[in-house]
C-alpha cells in the first residue's frame, strides 16, 4: 500500500508536481508522426502531462507543439490557419512559428515592435521511429533521446501504435509489471493440455504461482518470475521498468523480442499507451496479432489472445478523442458472460489489451492505494513505486538528475523469457541476451509456445 500523500505524489504529473517535474526531465512521446501526415496538415489537440498543447507540421515539415491559448487574448490555436511556416490565430491574425516565435502581428501598426516582445510557449520536438518526441523540461539544451531499440529500427521494420486508457498512468503501467495476472486474467481458462510440453506456454499454465527476483538497475528496475520447467530447468520471465514510464514485458523469447511499451500521462486521469515494436513481433493490423515469434507455427498463448483485433473508434479532434477502443467501460468491454460461464474464456472479454484495459480502468481513475493488500507477486511494483518516489524526492530536494536522463545507452536492453539450468545465476546467465542491437540466429522462436 501507499500513504495518501505518496499516492498523490507518484500519480500526479502537472507542471508543479514532483512527478510532473521528474517526467519533464525526459523526452516524452507526444503523438504519432502519422497524426501530422503532411506539411501544413490540420493541427491536433494534444494533452500531455496535464498541459493543453496544439501540434502542427509547418510548411518545412518541422513539428510545432505550442500552447493552446493564443498569447494575445487566449483563443485556441487549434482553430489556427497552418500556413506559410506558422500557425496563424484566427481571432486577430497573430502568427507563430513552430518554436513559438511571433512572426506576424497584423493588427498592430507596422512601426510597432510589440511582436518581438511576445513569444508563445512551444516545446522542442524531434521525430524518430514514427513518434514525435517532445521535451517539456527546464534545460536550454535538452538531453539525448533514450536508445530504445524498438524506436530505432529502420523504416519498414518498425511499428508505432497508440491506445488511450482512461485511468492514471501508473495504474496502467503497474499491470505491465505484475506478471502473475497473466495466468488468470489472460489465460485462466487454459490448461496444460492446450500447449506443447516443453514450451514457455506450457510451463506458464502448469505453474501459476511463480517465485520472483527483483533488482535495481541504472535505468530503473528489472524483475524475473521463475518456475520449474523440464528436467533440471527453470522457466524465467524478465521484465524491465525504465524511467520514467517504459516497460519491456516478457511475451516472447529473450534475445528475439524487440518491444517497448510507454505509458505517457496525458493528465492525471488519462494515459496514452504507445507500443513500439519490431514489425515481426506483431502484425500491423492493430496491436498484436500474430505469433510473437515469426517462426512459430502456433502462436504463444499471449500472442493467440492478443490476436483479437483492437477495433478502434474513429479519432475525433477532442482532447481525449484519439485512439479510443470500441470496447470500453460504457459497453462493459463487450463481455460475453456465456463464454465466461462455460470457461471458454476466463474473462469473456475479447482481447488481451482490452482485458487489461477493463481491469485497470475498473479500479477508478486513481485508485486509493491505502486500500491495497499487496502480496509476494507485487514485489516489482512495490520496487518501482519506491524508485519513482525516491527519484522525485531527490530531484525536488537536491536537484539530482533522475536515472537515465543523461545515459541514453542505458536504455539499450531487452525483456523476454528464457529456460535456464536450475540454480543458474539469473543475472549473469542472461547478461548477453538482455543487450539490445544484437542478433541471435541461434535462438529457437518456437520454444515460446505451440
Ligand atoms: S487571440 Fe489570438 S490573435 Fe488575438
Ligand atoms: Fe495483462
Amino acid at each position: 500500500m501507499l500513504t495518501t500523500k505518496d499516492n498523490e505524489t507518484v500519480c500526479r504529473v502537472g507542471p508543479d508536481t514532483p512527478m510532473g517535474k521528474l517526467m519533464r526531465e525526459y523526452w516524452v512521446p507526444a503523438l504519432l508522426s502519422r497524426e501530422l501526415p503532411s506539411r501544413d496538415s490540420d493541427p491536433v489537440r494534444v494533452m500531455l502531462l496535464g498541459e493543453k498543447l496544439i501540434a502542427f507540421r509547418d510548411t518545412n515539415g518541422a513539428v510545432g507543439l505550442i500552447q493552446n491559448h493564443c498569447p494575445h487574448r487566449g483563443a485556441s490555436l487549434f482553430f489556427g490557419r497552418n500556413e506559410e511556416s506558422g500557425l496563424r490565430c484566427v481571432y486577430h491574425g497573430w502568427k507563430f512559428a513552430h518554436d513559438g516565435t511571433c512572426v506576424d502581428m497584423p493588427n498592430e501598426p507596422a512601426e510597432s515592435d510589440f511582436r518581438t516582445k511576445v513569444k508563445a510557449v512551444a516545446y522542442p520536438t524531434q521525430e524518430r521511429g514514427g513518434i514525435v518526441w517532445a521535451y517539456l523540461g527546464p534545460r536550454a539544451t535538452p538531453p539525448p533521446l533514450p536508445d530504445l531499440e524498438a524506436n530505432m529500427l529502420p523504416e519498414g521494420q518498425r511499428v508505432a501504435q497508440a491506445v488511450l486508457r482512461e485511468c492514471n498512468w501508473l495504474q496502467a503501467l503497474e499491470g505491465d509489471i505484475d506478471t502473475s495476472h497473466l495466468g488468470f486474467l489472460h489465460h485462466g481458462a487454459k490448461t496444460d493440455a492446450d500447449y506443447r510440453p516443453g514450451t514457455f506456454a506450457y510451463y506458464a499454465v502448469h505453474d501459476r504461482a511463480p517465485r520472483y527476483q527483483v533488482v535495481d538497475t541504472e535505468y530503473g528496475a528489472m524483475y524475473a518470475a521463475y518456475r520449474p520447467a523440464g528436467e533440471g530447468q527453470e522457466y524465467w520471465r524478465y521484465a524491465q521498468f525504465l524511467f520514467p514510464f517504459y516497460v519491456m514485458i516478457p511475451s516472447g523469447v529473450m534475445g528475439l523480442q524487440i518491444w517497448t511499451r510507454a505509458w505517457v500521462p496525458m493528465d492525471d486521469e488519462h494515459v496514452m499507451f504507445y507500443s513500439m515494436h519490431h514489425a515481426n513481433t506483431f502484425s500491423q493490423r492493430g496491436l498484436p496479432l500474430r505469433a510473437v515469434d515469426p517462426g512459430a507455427s502456433t502462436p504463444t498463448p499471449e500472442a493467440a489472445a492478443l490476436a483479437i483485433p483492437m477495433r478502434m473508434q474513429p479519432n475525433t479532434t477532442d482532447w481525449f478523442g484519439r485512439f479510443r477502443l470500441i470496447q470500453n467501460a460504457s459497453n462493459d468491454y463487450l463481455i460475453d458472460r456465456d463464454k465466461q460461464r462455460r470457461r471458454l474464456d476466463y474473462t469473456g472479454i475479447p482481447g488481451i489489451h482490452q482485458q487489461d484495459q477493463a481491469v485497470t480502468e475498473s479500479m477508478g481513475t486513481i485508485f486509493d492505494r491505502t486500500q491495497e493488500h499487496l502480496g509476494s507477486s507485487d514485489v516489482m511494483l512495490i520496487r518501482v513505486r519506491r524508485r519513482l518516489l525516491a527519484a522525485a524526492e531527490a530531484l525536488a530536494s537536491n536537484s539530482v538528475t533522475p536515472p537515465g536522463v543523461d545515459h541514453p545507452e542505458a536504455y539499450a536492453v531487452r525483456g523476454g523469457g528464457a529456460l535456464l539450468p536450475r540454480g543458474a545465476d539469473w543475472l549473469q546467465a542472461t547478461a548477453e541476451l538482455r543487450k539490445a542491437f544484437v542478433d541471435h540466429p541461434e535462438l529457437d522462436p518456437t520454444i515460446a509456445g505451440g
